[in-house]
């Protein structure tokens, strides 16, 4: 009986996840979870909940549990969760593997692109991208990045009263930069952040919805349309350049609507949490403000400490492994919670508590592996131009309220904060 039991559960979560597979996937795929598998998305203010070290100081790779017969296992050791996102042969990132249906997703039906697709076709994928996201390239978004966050402090200080960091600063920055990095024309600007912040339901804690992501790959398809006539010196007119009759539309599409996904809601949740930790931190916010060498060791810092993509997309294992003395079998699902393993006390003394001076603190803030973040210098670029520059244009900018009156999102894979009202001072 027992054992109907689980095979009729079992088939019943896999008719589950090979509907959910239909659907666009992201990080949110997640939210399948039940509620008491969520732990690792949980946290009090910043911090991850206590039980998240607990797991990790008694078992760093542990078994969550879940119906439907399927075996997921939660790692939250930083050297276990390496080892996991680094072994490329034993680890897939295709969803087929835990729904049991034949061949990987086309980029076509994954317009997540990158993130869910196993090589060879992530490596034809990630190989197109890569040369947009080199330093030289990147360097000369760096003039309108700060461009981009003068203007957006001028309208803060344009307000009366207080101003919420979160729509005023924090989302416009990585949408008009992901505009910079794309190529997407000045005129089409304003469809682009409302079509981001619908694509989102940003800090509402719910999913993108189905509409809203098939408006952003339509967006998307005629961006690309028109960049096929007239390629400009965006990524997207570079590829187009470069590599026009090895990618067709759809694909294009799919990989400007993955740097949106990837690139967007990230960054937005680093800018207000970060902002949160200055405003609550004085002695950093002082350092920040006259010290340009505090700035990369409090970007780092704070890239580790907030770990805003709690865990990374789950792993299926392909054959028999054992990681971190747990005998992980051929079919089982593998999360590694990034936030876990960024407070792993093996990496340095208290862990848990944030300290910019920390010296180079290693971080899985942007995974780790062949999938580890493509944007990670970019995100540094904006981190590094926008948090200077806020300290330094309000001094005496203070939250209005207090923390205990933020409302945090629940249990989202990245996680955010959905308001932050400050008052900027004189
Ligand atoms: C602070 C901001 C950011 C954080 C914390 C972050 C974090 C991450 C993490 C943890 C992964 C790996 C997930 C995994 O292995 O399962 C990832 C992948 C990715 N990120 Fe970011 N990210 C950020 C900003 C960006 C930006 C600015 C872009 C692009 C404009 C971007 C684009 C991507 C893409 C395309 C992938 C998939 C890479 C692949 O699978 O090969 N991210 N990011």
């Amino acid at each position: 009986m027992a054992n109907l039991r689980s095979r009729v559960l079992t088939r019943l979560g896999r008719g589950y996840l090979t509907r959910l597979q239909k659907k666009p996937l992201d990080l949110s795929t997640l939210s399948f979870f039940p509620h008491s598998a969520l732990m690792p998305l949980r946290r009090d203010g910043v911090d991850p909940v206590p039980e998240l070290g607990v797991r990790r100081r008694r078992e760093p790779v542990s078994k969550l549990k879940l119906p439907f017969g399927i075996n997921v296992w939660l790692v939250t050791g930083y050297e276990e969760s390496k080892e996991v996102l680094g072994k490329v042969e034993e680890f897939s990132n295709d969803f087929a593997n835990l729904v049991g249906t034949s061949g990987g997703l086309s980029a076509d039906s994954n317009p997540g692109g990158l993130g869910m697709a196993d090589p060879p076709v992530h490596t034809r994928l990630r190989r197109l991208l890569t040369p947009e996201f080199t330093m030289r390239r990147l360097s000369r978004l760096a003039p309108r990045i700060d461009t981009i966050v003068n203007d957006r402090l001028d309208a803060m200080a344009a307000a009366d009263g207080p101003v919420d960091l979160v729509e005023a600063f924090a989302l416009p920055i990585p949408s008009l930069a992901i505009c910079e990095l794309l190529g997407v024309p000045y005129e089409d600007r304003e469809d682009f952040q409302r079509l981001s912040m619908t694509r989102f339901d940003l800090f509402a804690g719910a999913n993108p919805s189905l509409g809203a992501m098939s408006e952003s790959l339509a967006y998307f398809m005629d961006v690309v349309k028109k960049q096929r006539e007239n390629p400009g010196d965006g990524l997207l007119g570079m590829i187009i350049k470069d590599h026009g009759d090895e990618v067709g539309d759809r694909e294009l599409a799919g990989l400007a609507d993955g740097v949106l996904t990837g690139g967007f809601e990230t960054t937005a949740s680093m800018l207000a949490l970060g902002a949160l930790v200055l405003l609550e931190d004085r002695e950093a916010f002082e350092k920040l403000r006259d010290d340009d060498s505090a700035v990369n060791p409090f970007v780092e810092e704070l890239l580790r400490h907030l770990t805003v993509v709690q865990v990374a997309f789950p792993r299926f294992a392909r054959t028999d492994l054992v990681v971190g003395g747990k005998h992980i079998a051929k079919g089982d699902v593998v999360v590694c919670s990034l936030s876990g393993a960024n407070r792993d006390e093996s990496m340095g003394g208290d862990m848990e508590s944030f300290d910019p001076t920390r010296k180079s603190p290693s971080h899985l803030a942007f995974g780790y592996g062949i999938h580890r973040c493509i944007g990670a210098e970019l995100a540094r670029m904006e981190l590094r131009a926008a948090y200077p520059a806020l300290v330094r244009r309000f001094p005496s900018m203070r939250l209005h309220g207090t923390q205990a009156d933020l409302a945090f999102r629940k249990t989202s894979v990245v996680y955010g904060v959905e308001a932050l009202p400050v008052v900027l001072g004189g």
